[in-house]
C-alpha cells in the first residue's frame, strides 16, 4: 500500500514536470544563440520565450534573482499553472470587432491605452546597464503604467526625470516604521513627480529564499526592524502626510480587501509578490474566485488590481474577467528590459495582441463585457500538484 502510494507520486511527478517556459520548438529555432549573447529579438513570440532568452544571456546569479521565489517555489509554480485549471466558457457567433478599441482604462482616474501594467521590480542593473530607462521609454511609447519598485537600481529621480511630459507613473514604497522617515521618503516621491504610491505590504516579516540565497543574491535585508508593527493605524497615519493616493500591494485575503474598503484605500492589489514572500501564499486568481464566491460586491467598492505569472493575454483577460481592474507583469518585463526599450515595447506589443485575439475567441463584444460568468468553475487539475517533498517523506514513513 505504502509502496503503491510512493510509486503513483513518483509517477504523477514523472507525467508532468513543470514546465515555466513550456516547449513550443524555441530550441529547434534559436538553439544555437550562443551562451551569453541576447537572441534575435523579433524572433521572441512570446512572453515564456523572454525568460528563455533572459537563462542563455544573463550570469547565473542575475538570472537567479529575477526568477527565484521564496523556499520550496510552490506559490511560484502555482501562479503559473493555476490559469490552466480554470478553462474558458467561449460564445461563438458574437460580434468582436469593436473589441480593439475598448482596451482603454483608467487607474486612479489615469488614462492607459490597456489595463495591464508593468509592476516593481527591483534592480534592473541586473539585466541592463541603463536600468530602469528601457521600462520608462517602453511604457511612455504606448501609454502604458509603469510602477517603479522602491529598490529600483536608478534614483527615484533619475526615473521620472526620463518620462515625457505626459506620462503618468506611480511609485511602488517599502516603508521604514519611522514616520519622520518615510515623511521624507513620500516628499522626496512626491517632488519627483509620481501620482501615486503602492505601498508594499505582503513582506513586513522578510522571506526566505533559498534559490537566491545559494548565489548571495537572495532577499534585500528587512528595510526596517520595525515593519512587523505596520498596521490600519500606520495606513491612517501616512494617509495624512500626503495628498497622494495609496494603494496597497500584495493583498491575499477577502478579509483584508474588505477591510481596506472599509478603510477608504483607493485600490488594493492581490499579489503574492510573483511567489517570492510567503509561499502557500494563494494565486490572484484564486483569491479573485474566492472574491466572487464570498462578497462579489467587493468589486464595486474598491479598485482591485492582480498580479503574478501572467504570461499571455488569456491570463490578462480571466484575471479581469474575475473582477480585476488592472493587471500586472513583473518579470517578463524585466527580462524584455535586456533589450531596453525595444523588448520592453515587444512584451507589450505581444500582450496586447494576445489579449485582442483571446478576447475574440471567448466571444465577447467589448473588453467591458468580460465577466465571471466566462470563466468555468469547473477545475481541471491535469494532475495532482506533485506533493512538497516533507509530504513525500511523511506518507513513506507512515
Ligand atoms: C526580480 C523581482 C523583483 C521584485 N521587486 C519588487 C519590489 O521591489 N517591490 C514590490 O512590491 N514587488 C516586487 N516584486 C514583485 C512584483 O511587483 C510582482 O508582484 C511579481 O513580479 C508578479 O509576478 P510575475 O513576475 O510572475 O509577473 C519583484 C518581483 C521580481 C520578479
Ligand atoms: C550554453 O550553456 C548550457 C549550460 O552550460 C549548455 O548546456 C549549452 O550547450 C550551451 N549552449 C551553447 C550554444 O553554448
Ligand atoms: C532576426 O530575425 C528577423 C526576423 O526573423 C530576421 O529578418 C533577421 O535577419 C534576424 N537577425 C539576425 C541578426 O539573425
Ligand atoms: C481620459 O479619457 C476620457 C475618455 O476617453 C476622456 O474624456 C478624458 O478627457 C481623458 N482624460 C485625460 C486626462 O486625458
Ligand atoms: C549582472 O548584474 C550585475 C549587478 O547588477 C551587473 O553589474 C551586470 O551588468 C549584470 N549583467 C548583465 C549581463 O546585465
Ligand atoms: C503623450 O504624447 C504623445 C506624443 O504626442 C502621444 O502619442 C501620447 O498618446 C500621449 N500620451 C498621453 C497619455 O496622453
Ligand atoms: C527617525 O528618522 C529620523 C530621520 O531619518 C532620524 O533623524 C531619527 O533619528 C529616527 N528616529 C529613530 C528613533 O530612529
Amino acid at each position: 500500500m505504502r509502496l503503491t502510494y510512493l510509486v503513483l507520486l513518483g509517477s504523477a511527478l514523472a507525467a508532468r514536470p513543470f514546465l515555466s517556459e513550456p516547449d513550443t520548438g524555441i530550441e529547434d529555432v534559436l538553439g544555437d544563440t550562443p551562451n551569453g549573447t541576447l537572441a534575435n529579438l523579433t524572433q521572441l513570440v512570446g512572453l515564456p520565450d523572454f525568460q528563455w532568452a533572459a537563462r542563455r544571456y544573463l550570469p547565473p546569479a542575475n538570472y537567479t534573482y529575477y526568477i527565484n521565489g521564496v523556499a520550496g517555489e510552490w506559490s511560484a509554480r502555482n501562479n503559473l499553472e493555476v490559469y490552466y485549471r480554470y478553462t474558458w466558457r467561449p460564445r461563438q457567433l458574437v460580434d468582436i470587432t469593436r473589441i480593439p478599441d475598448t482596451l482603454q482604462t483608467t487607474f486612479l482616474g489615469y488614462n492607459f491605452s490597456v489595463p495591464f501594467y508593468i509592476s516593481p521590480c527591483a534592480k534592473a542593473f541586473d539585466g541592463n546597464k541603463d536600468g530602469e530607462l528601457g521600462l520608462v521609454k517602453g511604457a511612455a511609447k504606448n501609454d502604458v503604467l509603469y510602477i517603479s519598485s522602491s529598490y529600483s537600481s536608478l534614483t527615484v529621480e533619475e526615473i521620472f526625470g526620463a518620462a515625457e511630459q505626459n506620462q503618468t507613473m506611480f511609485r511602488q514604497i517599502y516603508l521604514n516604521g519611522n514616520i519622520t522617515y518615510d515623511e521624507a521618503l513620500i516628499r522626496r516621491v512626491e517632488k519627483a513627480g509620481a501620482k501615486a504610491l503602492i505601498w508594499t505590504v505582503d513582506s513586513n516579516a522578510g522571506s526566505n529564499r533559498q534559490r537566491a540565497d545559494r548565489y548571495g543574491v537572495g532577499s534585500q535585508s528587512l528595510f526596517s526592524d520595525k515593519a512587523q508593527l505596520f498596521t490600519w493605524d500606520y495606513y491612517e497615519k501616512l494617509r495624512s502626510l500626503t495628498q497622494l493616493p495609496i494603494a496597497l500591494k500584495g493583498i491575499q485575503s477577502v478579509q483584508t480587501i474588505r477591510e481596506a474598503a472599509e478603510h477608504k484605500v483607493p485600490a488594493v492589489i492581490v499579489s503574492n509578490h510573483g511567489g517570492r514572500s510567503l509561499d502557500g501564499a494563494p494565486s490572484p486568481l484564486e483569491v479573485l474566485l474566492e472574491i466572487h464566491e464570498e462578497s462579489p460586491e467587493l468589486v464595486n467598492q474598491i479598485d482591485i488590481w492582480a498580479d503574478g505569472g501572467v504570461r499571455y493575454g488569456g491570463d490578462i483577460l480571466k484575471l479581469l474577467a474575475l473582477g480585476a481592474k488592472g493587471v500586472g507583469i513583473g518579470r517578463p518585463f524585466m527580462f524584455g528590459n535586456m533589450y531596453g526599450t525595444d523588448g520592453v515595447d515587444r512584451v507589450i506589443q505581444i500582450l496586447k495582441k494576445e489579449l485582442i485575439t483571446d478576447a475574440g475567441n471567448v466571444g465577447i463584444p467589448t473588453l467591458q463585457d468580460i465577466s465571471p460568468d466566462y470563466v468555468s468553475a469547473v477545475t481541471y487539475p491535469l494532475t495532482p500538484a506533485p506533493p512538497p517533498a516533507q509530504l513525500l517523506v511523511q506518507l513513506v514513513s507512515k
